[in-house]
């Protein structure tokens, strides 16, 4: 992409309404704009993230097994009567009427569209188990829709449900999800901790939110702070594996850490050490939930079991706040210059600076770069505007790219161009050849 053609209207000034960190960033990046309180337009740099970040939930998704497909926003209400959450859930669920008089409703959540669609077409055992899920905008008329699209009316969500035939099953479920989430959140630079929590309005017994720590969170946190050092890594895990699931839900989860709906002071003071216990502030970032047969059971989302029984399945619903992400990432990872995307959801993985455009060396040795940096499978954001070099180098730290290529008259006599960290601020000089090279294998992992 060439900036010269892209659409990226980014801020001089700070918003005044926007009160943390990743809310500014966002505005003044030029990566959405709101379109009424808590609903928000995704502009093309913000898109091109908002994708980032679901191919990778995507991608750890049907890794673990689990099926994508899509529902739709809008549903009816006589499904949500079926389970009694039709006047259960209040002012939050936006409710409209169609030109025949029928209700409905912007999807919140999907747990009894999703249980119909399982009963119409699912009936023996020998189909389970089965985890479908989808990543679909969500509508909830928050009473404070705030902090950009950390609390949003709309936003997007991954929501996954699984249908089992036991309990035993469907807590492998419940871990796999566990397990596929570590993953995901480490891939987008992450550190998302499993909490003990509430269950709210979904209803259930088991239940974990995942927190990334942050002093904006709104959640507020208690846990062991040896929970910090864990990570999951590169480690292989088969899916399938019952025991290998359940020891990394033991290993994540054996330690004190819970949100304030869950903390118990004397639980904790037994539990863990002075020294090591936190008390903090945490984004909410995903929750996972098992609930048995609490829609299964009034929907008869049934099965046939291996002696003819018909039996209520068992189900769990699991979310990812896809839209939340961003926000969250930016508040763990920004200064005051901007935003410093971690390499597994930037917008672009390069971004080429021309110190003097309209130079002939300078101009061809940039376009000969932004063709090897396609040529090697990556995106480059190439700044090709004629504008004075601090405003381009501002432009780029404000939006974020981890690595910076500069391209100037006087480096290119000596055959070389600059290569730049955007998190260390680091610089060195290298042939263009070599910058490509060095650049293709940080993507690639081996760096
Ligand atoms: N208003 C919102 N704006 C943005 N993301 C949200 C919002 N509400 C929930 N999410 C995200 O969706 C995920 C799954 O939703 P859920 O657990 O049902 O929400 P909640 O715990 O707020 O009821 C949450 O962990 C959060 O990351
Ligand atoms: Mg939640």
């Amino acid at each position: 992409m060439r900036l010269s053609r892209y659409f990226l209207p980014v801020l001089k000034e700070t918003p005044s309404e926007a009160q943390i960190a990743s809310h500014r960033l966002m505005l003044r990046a030029g990566m959405i704009k709101q379109a009424s309180a808590g609903i928000y337009s995704w502009l093309p740099l913000g898109y091109r993230v908002l994708r980032r970040i679901e191919q990778i939930v995507h991608e750890e998704q049907q890794k673990a097994g689990h099926i994508p497909m899509l529902m739709p926003t809008l549903q009816s209400a006589d499904l949500w009567r079926e389970s009694g959450r039709y006047d259960a859930y209040g002012p939050e669920m936006l409710r409209v009427r169609d030109r025949q008089d029928r209700d409905l409703l912007y999807g919140p959540t999907n747990e009894e569209m999703i249980t119909d669609i399982f009963r119409s077409h699912v009936s023996s055992y020998r189909e389970l188990p089965m985890t479908l899920y989808h990543i679909q905008w969500k509508f909830r008329d928050e009473v404070r829709p705030r902090f950009g699209v950390m609390r949003g009316r709309e936003f997007l969500m991954k929501d996954g449900y699984n249908f089992d035939l036991t309990y035993e099953d469907a807590m492998h479920a419940y871990n796999r999800h566990l397990v596929s989430y570590l993953r995901t959140y480490e891939r987008m630079g992450l550190q998302a901790i499993p909490m003990r929590a509430e269950s709210g309005p979904i209803g259930g017994d088991d239940t974990h939110e995942f927190l990334v720590l942050a002093e904006t969170g709104e959640s507020e946190v208690f846990y062991d702070s040896e929970i910090t050092e864990l990570t999951f890594g590169e480690r292989k895990i088969d899916y399938e594996s019952r025991e290998e699931c359940q020891a990394v839900l033991e290993e994540f989860t054996s330690r004190y850490a819970r949100t304030d709906d869950t903390h118990v002071d004397t639980e904790f003071e037994e539990q863990v050490p002075e020294e090591r216990r936190r008390r903090a502030r945490g984004i909410e970032v995903g929750q996972i939930f098992y609930f048995g047969t609490k829609y299964s059971e009034p929907m008869g989302a049934t099965v046939v079991d291996d002696q003819g029984n018909h039996v209520p399945v068992h189900m769990g619903s699991h979310g990812i706040g896809v839209s939340r992400l961003l926000g969250a990432i930016i508040e763990a990872n920004h200064d005051d210059n901007g935003i410093i995307w971690p390499e597994g959801v930037t917008p672009f993985h390069v971004g080429i600076v021309n110190l003097k455009q309209g130079d002939e060396a300078a101009d061809l040795a940039c376009e000969q770069l932004y063709n090897a940096v396609v040529e090697a499978g990556l995106e480059p954001l190439y700044d090709d505007r004629s504008e004075r070099a601090g405003a381009k180098f501002a432009t780029m730290d404000l939006i974020g790219l981890p690595w910076r290529i500069t391209v100037g008259p006087r480096g290119l006599k000596n055959g070389v161009v600059e290569l730049t960290s955007r998190r260390t601020g680091e610089s060195e000089e290298l042939t263009p050849d070599q910058a490509v090279t060095k650049v293709a294998q940080i993507y690639a992992g081996k760096l």
